[in-house]
């Protein structure tokens, strides 16, 4: 396979509950520590995808999911911490470090940032990037980037997974 890339992986998604299953095989797979990078316009399904990795990360009732656009943080707990971050309304890197982004990332939990390319400052280097973008109303290309090659067996697991 000539230009295979090992640390790149698109996925197509039908409708939110597709994006929010891709989300859920994400969430089984990742480590302690993993931090998501979620990208996309307003509306792409970042908070959808979300839903879906807390609840793979064993997060029992996925409806305490929700948007953390003005509480900028949610804590959930699953089979490990789930801290789920909204930069949306943040507007610098200082509050990024007011709400403790440092202690966040290096505390073993599983850390997901919408919005992330605003605060891109202060991410450290083994995220997992996530680009959602429309194709249609109801359809959206789900890109996943390992730029720190951190992520290798979770993208394999992916590729694996029947669908
Ligand atoms: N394939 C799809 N995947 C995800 N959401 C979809 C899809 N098709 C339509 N939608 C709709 O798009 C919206 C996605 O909402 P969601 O809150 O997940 O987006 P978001 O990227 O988090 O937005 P925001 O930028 O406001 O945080 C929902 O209204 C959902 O019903
Ligand atoms: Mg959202």
């Amino acid at each position: 396979m000539g230009n295979f890339e090992y640390n790149k992986l698109s996925l197509t998604s039908k409708n939110e509950a597709e994006t929010q299953r891709y989300g859920e095989i994400l969430g089984s797979l990742l480590k302690k520590g993993s931090i998501v990078a979620l990208d996309g316009q307003l509306g792409a399904g970042k908070t959808y995808f979300s839903k879906g990795i807390a609840k793979g990360a064993g997060v029992k009732d996925s409806r305490v999911v929700t948007s953390p656009t003005f509480t900028l943080i949610n804590e959930y707990i699953g089979n490990v911490s789930v801290f789920h971050m909204d930069a949306y309304r943040i507007t610098s890197v200082d509050e990024m470090y007011e709400l403790g982004c440092d202690e966040i990332f290096s505390c073993g939990a599983i850390t997901i940032i919408e919005w992330a390319e605003r605060v891109k400052e202060c991410l450290p280097a083994n995220i997992l990037n996530i680009y959602i973008s429309y194709i249609t109303i109801s359809e959206r290309l789900i890109r996943i980037f390992d730029s720190a090659n951190l992520y290798r067996e979770v993208l394999q697991g992916i590729r694996d997974r029947p669908r």
